[in-house]
């Protein structure tokens, strides 16, 4: 559909819908994106690994090694544009590797957002070091204006998160970065293929991560990667990962390693698993593309109503538009918005899939993670504060967006709804 009809068609539909009745009468439902694209392909790679009888990545029968898991890798690094991509068991499990790739410990201290999934603050503390909270912008990203003043001598990295395909402003995050020395980690797990000034999300810091879990834009079950340009992170990852040790697969990649070995863990992909991966990753563009597509036409159809504003997105070429985040001035406007759209079958999302970690009850009570954790004590001796006094900005963010989850298989009826119900009910929710 053109954008003048398409503009039509959603006027017509909100000027025909009365005030009684609903945009939709059955409530628009989204859903997750990747498991919608399964097909005979992730059949075909699970039955070539069945016939084969080779689910270990690594060996088994047959005179060349299996073969799945190392495709994936290899067309995920080309992908990304990364020299190295290491596939893992979990995007969790991929934050333990990076964290360990970069010999994060005890004594480090790592900044991340306060508005993020709880494994970036498990990952820090299992390492042993010691997490700092910085404020989100109205990105609901890392705000790059409040990391420096938190870097002490003990800082070791950034970890900056792109939450739901939005990328963080990566080019003052780097300057800061590289100003102080310190390594920077980005979570891509939610934005894998989202782009920053062209680039891949997770391929811009020292090393990325990206999940493969349900949620994500493309999904195996479970399954995180780890990416890297450096050789020598590529090399403590792939040892942790894999119990220390550095396999023949590897040192054909990074040649006989430069490191000792070290104690390691496994967190060793299966071929089952990644053969879903490889498939599900030649989809990714056709997924993120559909995404963007139907996303683009809800902005389009919105963008003229007086006074709105939109979740800020640093690029907004790179972002597939996942969620169509609305910016309310307060909080009761924000909800009441929420309410009119649910009551028009169009249901708005707040900002979710993560936390105010801050105020989670056992972050902010301090919870040993281990029984034998010290403290939650600077290495200088200054204890941390959690809590809900130093993430007051990120939460009064977050309670003023909210907006329609975009699904890749709308069609354009859903679309047509999506606009129609915003356009009915948004002046009203600004008035509340
Ligand atoms: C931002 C973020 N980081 C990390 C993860 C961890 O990924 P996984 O669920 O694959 O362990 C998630 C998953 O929900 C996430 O949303």
């Amino acid at each position: 559909m053109k954008r003048r009809e398409f503009l039509a068609t959603t006027a017509a539909a909100s000027g025909a819908a009365s005030a009684e009745k609903p945009v939709r009468e059955k409530p628009l439902v989204s859903t997750y994106w990747g498991t919608q694209y399964y097909d005979a392909g992730e059949r075909e790679q699970i039955s070539d690994v069945l016939e084969s009888r080779n689910p270990f990545r690594y060996y088994g029968h047959g005179a060349e090694p299996p073969s799945k898991a190392a495709t994936f890798e290899r067309e995920f690094a080309a992908r990304m544009g990364t020299r190295y991509a290491l596939a893992v068991a979990t995007g969790t499990g991929a934050m333990d590797t990076a964290m360990a790739a970069l010999e994060v410990g005890p004594g480090d201290e790592v900044i991340l957002p306060a508005w993020t999934f709880v494994s970036c603050y498990n990952t820090i503390v299992l390492s042993g070091a010691l997490p700092v909270f910085a404020e989100v912008d109205e990105s609901f990203n890392i705000d790059p204006a409040g990391i420096e003043h938190r870097i002490t001598p003990q800082t070791k990295a950034i970890m900056v998160v792109h939450l739901r395909g939005v990328a963080a402003d990566m080019d003052p995050i780097m300057a800061i970065a590289r100003k102080h020395g310190i390594k920077v980690f980005e979570d891509a797990a939610q934005s894998m293929g989202s782009t920053y000034k062209g680039r891949a999300v997770g391929s811009i810091g020292d090393i990325g991560m990206f999940s493969l879990q349900i949620t994500k834009p493309i999904a195996a079950g479970e399954g995180g990667v780890v990416a890297t340009n450096d050789p020598l992170l590529y090399e403590r990852a792939v040892r942790y990962h894999d119990v220390g040790g550095l396999r023949p697969y590897h040192e054909k990649i990074v040649g006989k390693g430069k490191l000792e070995g070290f104690p390691g863990t496994n967190l060793r992909i299966n071929e089952l698993t990644a053969g879903v991966a490889l498939s599900q990753l030649r989809k990714l563009d056709r997924i993120l593309g559909d995404v963007r597509a139907r996303s683009r036409r809800v902005y389009e159809g919105i963008r003229d109503l007086e006074g709105i504003r939109f979740r800020l997105r640093p690029d907004v070429d790179g972002d597939p538009g996942a969620i169509v985040f609305i910016r309310f001035d307060t909080p009761a406007q924000c909800d009441d918005f929420v309410k009119r759209m649910k009551a028009e079958g169009v249901p708005a999302t707040r900002p979710g899939s993560a936390a105010l970690l801050p105020t989670v009850p056992f972050i902010e009570k301090k919870v040993p993670p281990r029984p034998n954790w010290p403290t939650f004590q600077t290495a200088r001796g200054k204890a941390m504060v959690y809590g809900p006094e130093i993430c007051r900005r990120s939460a009064s963010i977050l309670k003023r967006f909210a907006g329609p989850s975009i699904d890749p298989k709308y069609s354009d009826s859903d679309i047509a709804d999506i606009v129609a119900a915003i356009r009915k009910v948004y002046q009203a929710a600004r008035r509340a």
